[in-house]
């Protein structure tokens, strides 16, 4: 069985997941607004991705005996003045999350529960790449300083990103 304090932790980890897609929907939606649909694309597969880590979690609990509990999700922003900014935000986000992580896992071995603990391993190799590629985009957007042709390159390539093939089932139903 899960200990009552891991089993809250990792509500709010669902949370910040669900938080997590709900943000970077509302990204999806501003590069929408401005008509850079291969950025809008590359936000609207990040969102899919938070979804199946939230998945993952809901399961995690469920398996080992716990009670999933789904809070308020808080809303994010709707606009972002530009894509270095909406980028910026993405990185200190999955940086934050990146935090919570770390503190769970901390919390699984502080009451022995390596069952957890190997669970979270997951994701804090998700996090190394998550930070990285959403700093890769900083870099080069910080790169082309605004520039009109910069910008329509990088939209070019993050409207190339597909779902992984069968990641969705995977995430959801590995476990
Ligand atoms: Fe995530
Ligand atoms: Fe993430």
């Amino acid at each position: 069985m899960l200990k009552e304090n891991l089993e809250e932790k990792l509500n709010e980890q669902i949370n910040a997941e669900l938080y997590s897609a709900y943000l970077y929907q509302a990204m999806a939606a501003y590069f929408e607004s401005e008509d850079l649909d291969g950025f809008a694309n590359w936000m609207d597969i990040q969102a899919q991705e938070e979804l199946s880590h939230a998945r993952k979690i809901y399961d995690f609990i469920n398996e080992r005996g716990g009670r999933v509990k789904l809070d308020t999700i808080e809303a994010p922003k709707t606009e972002w003045g530009s894509s270095l900014n909406a980028f910026q935000d993405a990185y200190a986000h999955e940086q934050k999350v990146t935090g919570m992580i770390n503190d769970l896992v901390d919390l699984a071995a502080q009451e022995n529960d390596h069952a957890a603990d190997s669970f979270l391993q997951w994701f804090v190799d998700e996090q190394v790449e998550e930070e990285d590629s959403v700093n890769t985009i900083v870099q080069k957007l910080k790169m082309v300083e605004g520039s009109g042709s910069g910008l329509y390159m990088i939209n070019n390539e993050l409207g190339q990103r597909t779902m992984p093939a069968g990641e969705e089932q995977a995430d959801g139903g590995e476990q």
